[in-house]
């Protein structure tokens, strides 16, 4: 019986998967070297200081501690900046419809982001009150692939694990939900989100009940 839905953020419910993006290679560009978006593709669900820790390698660099902060601190910045022009209107497709059939099925919600920046996104986008409990960036010690933002956030809703069912973006968000014993809906590719147990495109081309009908459970 799924009991309870936990969404990511970044890249689910809102584009700032680009703004990451953008900001990151904004950095990069002005250390000398570039980032694609496939590499980017690593890059998803991943904390800010592992983010730039993955980075730094790529362009072959390495740098001093106090370099880093500085870095990373930019980086938020530039994000903050492209963050503080969303309204509501730059909710993803699908994402207010698929809401009002969430809450019709009697089935919970938690937001599940390595974000520390996921509180002021949802008030930019109005949806601070849209999830029963809210895990971010500030309420967990280990980032994806770790499993510890989906497993905190089935024990606020007081949900078993078995019982619920993640949407992600992300590679490792992917592998957190696996890692946590939930089921995993992707939204993007299939040939990136390989361990999915189904991938959309985006909530736009899904519905509750056919979900709920395609893994065969029903809610409760
Ligand atoms: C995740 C994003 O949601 O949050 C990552 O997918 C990002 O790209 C991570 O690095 C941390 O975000 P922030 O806002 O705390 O820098
Ligand atoms: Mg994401």
């Amino acid at each position: 019986v799924i009991k309870a839905f936990l969404f990511d953020l970044d890249g689910v419910i809102v584009d700032t998967a680009i703004f990451h993006y953008q900001a990151w290679r904004r950095m990069a560009n002005e250390l000398g070297f570039d980032i694609s978006e496939e590499f980017n593709e690593q890059l998803k669900g991943v904390s800010r200081v592992e983010s730039l820790e993955i980075i730094l390698q790529h362009g072959g660099l390495t740098l001093p501690e106090e370099r880093k902060a500085e870095l990373a601190a930019q980086k938020n910045q530039w994000y903050l900046d492209l963050v503080s022009r969303m309204t509501p209107n730059d909710i993803l497709p699908g994402v207010p419809a698929f809401f009002s059939q969430v809450r019709d099925a009697g089935i919970k919600t938690a937001l599940g982001s390595v974000s520390k920046n996921a509180r002021l996104i949802l008030d930019r986008i109005g949806m601070s009150d849209a999830f029963g409990t809210v895990i971010d960036g500030n309420k967990i010690t280990r980032g994806k692939p770790d499993p510890e933002v989906f497993l905190k956030g089935a024990d606020e809703l007081g949900v078993s694990p078995a019982d619920c069912v993640v949407f992600e973006d992300a590679v490792a968000g992917i592998d957190a939900a696996k890692r946590a014993d939930m089921i995993a809906v992707g939204i993007g590719s299939p040939d990136v989100l390989t361990q999915a147990d189904i991938v959309v495109p985006s909530l736009e081309h899904l519905t509750v009940p056919q979900l709920l009908k395609s893994l065969d459970r029903t809610a409760g």
